[in-house]
């Protein structure tokens, strides 16, 4: 499991997605590193890359409305990392479907995926919840 507790934010909404995320990204990668060949595994792959990128971005929706709930003053820049994200995503989707479904290219988002998950979670997400504590608005929206 990718996932650890000190990534919690102490947000019950906002930590379920990002365990939920952990979890899908997890089994997104078993699948692509799966020692089957890659035309046994491409629907399956292609299926959590689906769900995966309407889940991101319903995630990024929920993470910045909370966000505006407390006032965080990092709001827009964080809004920016997210939107930024959400194109790359795009962007590799569309070079993917247009290549007929590359491996290799999977294969190299897959670790960008993950490893831009772990930072995101562990550094920019952190700081919504040091904002939290330090305003005494921890512990939930209002
Ligand atoms: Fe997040
Ligand atoms: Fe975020």
């Amino acid at each position: 499991m990718l996932w650890k507790d000190k990534y919690e934010l102490g947000v019950p909404i906002i930590d379920a997605q990002h365990r939920e995320l952990f979890q899908r990204v997890g089994d997104f990668l078993k699948t692509l590193r799966s020692p089957v060949s890659w035309e046994e595994k491409v629907n399956s792959v292609n299926e959590t890359l689906e769900f995966m990128k309407g889940y991101v971005v319903e995630h990024f929706h929920d993470e910045e409305e909370y966000q505006r709930s407390i006032s965080y003053p990092g709001y827009e820049a964080h809004k920016e990392v997210h939107d930024d994200m959400v194109n790359y995503v795009q962007e590799v989707s569309q070079e993917y479907e247009s290549s007929g479904y590359n491996e290799k290219l999977m294969q190299q988002f897959g670790g960008r995926l993950l490893s831009w998950l772990i930072n995101h979670v562990a550094s920019d997400d952190q700081r919504i919840a040091a904002y939290a504590i330090e305003k005494g608005v921890a512990g939930g929206e209002g």
